[in-house]
């Protein structure tokens, strides 16, 4: 089996290194050969650490293949998307994919909470369209969601469990709905979280030491949003508020705050946290 990924950024570059360890052939697309390059550093580095800490014999990056041209998925038997979480760059990425991609190949998107039917609908098949969305951090969290929307064949949603599976996570099925099974739950959760920062005046510090000692989560929910990305949460967030009008789907304001002044977490250095870079 042959695998491509598009975009490789914290959820492509871990998809990337599941499909590589798994031993699969993987085309990874980038828009620049610079950022191509950093994720397979990123790739090589954790895989590498497995090796040294035994939890796998060898692994050959030789597999992974980067390029910045999506007519490189052409003899791919499975795309998975983890582009910008918008709905029209997806959209676009879908039809040029079906243009590209083999008749029998299935396209997957790993959106956190935009409607995969809709993405489906940039494509006139939309059958081999469904959803495989991972949790971050990709390698280390056990789930998949396989997602299938309106119109998903049963051989492309099997298609993606088996994938799924062969990456060596732990795949649940469910359908097309705003936030699917698990961010349709913890994203107003989170938000609550935030919420709670300000009226009970209480530190992110103390909150999250709140959360991780009182509730028994592995990482606080500051720490968690600022590893999820405060942009991709906001999006997630803002795509749910959408959909269901609940008040608590909307993003708090002092996230959309953060999101604005290029406070996104982790990756940009800062976020409720600093983080050596
Ligand atoms: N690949 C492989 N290994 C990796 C890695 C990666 N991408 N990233 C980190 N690691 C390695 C680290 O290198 C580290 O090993 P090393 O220190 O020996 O090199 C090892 O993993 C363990 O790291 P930690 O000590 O940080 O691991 P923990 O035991 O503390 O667990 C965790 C980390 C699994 C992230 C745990 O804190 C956790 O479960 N947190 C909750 C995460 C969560 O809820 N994620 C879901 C977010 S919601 C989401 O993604 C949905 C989206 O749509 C918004």
């Amino acid at each position: 089996m042959k695998v491509g990924v598009v975009g490789l950024g914290t959820m492509g570059a871990g998809i990337a290194q599941l499909a590589v360890e798994a031993g699969l052939e993987t085309v990874g697309r980038e828009v620049t050969d610079e950022l191509g390059e950093k994720a397979r550093g990123r790739i090589e580095h954790f895989l590498s650490r497995k090796v040294e800490k035994s939890q796998i014999d060898s692994f050959d990056i030789g597999l992974l293949s980067l390029t910045t041209d999506v007519s490189a998925f052409a003899e791919c038997d499975v795309v998975i998307e983890a582009i910008v979480e918008e709905l029209e760059p997806k959209r676009k990425l879908f039809a040029e994919l079906e243009r590209v991609c083999r008749a029998d190949a299935v396209l997957a998107t790993n959106t956190s909470a935009l409607s995969v039917t809709e993405i489906a609908g940039a494509t006139s098949t939309p059958e081999r369209v469904v959803g495989m969305h991972f949790f971050n951090p990709a390698p280390l969290m056990p789930l998949v969601e396989i997602v299938r929307a309106e119109r998903t064949s049963d051989g492309a949603f099997g298609t993606a469990y088996a994938l799924g599976e062969r990456l060596g996570k732990h795949p649940i099925r469910c359908h097309d709905t705003p936030g699917f099974v698990v961010n349709r739950i913890l994203i107003p959760l989170l938000n609550d979280c935030v919420r709670v920062l300000d009226e009970a005046r209480v530190t992110p510090a103390d909150l999250d030491a709140g959360m991780k000692h009182g509730a028994g989560w592995p990482m606080g929910p500051c720490e968690l949003v600022d590893l999820v990305g405060i942009d991709v949460h906001v999006h997630a967030s803002e795509a749910l508020w959408e959909k269901l009008r609940e008040p608590r789907m909307a993003p708090p304001a002092r996230l959309v705050a953060m999101a604005n002044a290029g406070l996104l977490g982790r990756k940009s250095g800062r976020g409720f946290y600093e983080y050596g870079r």
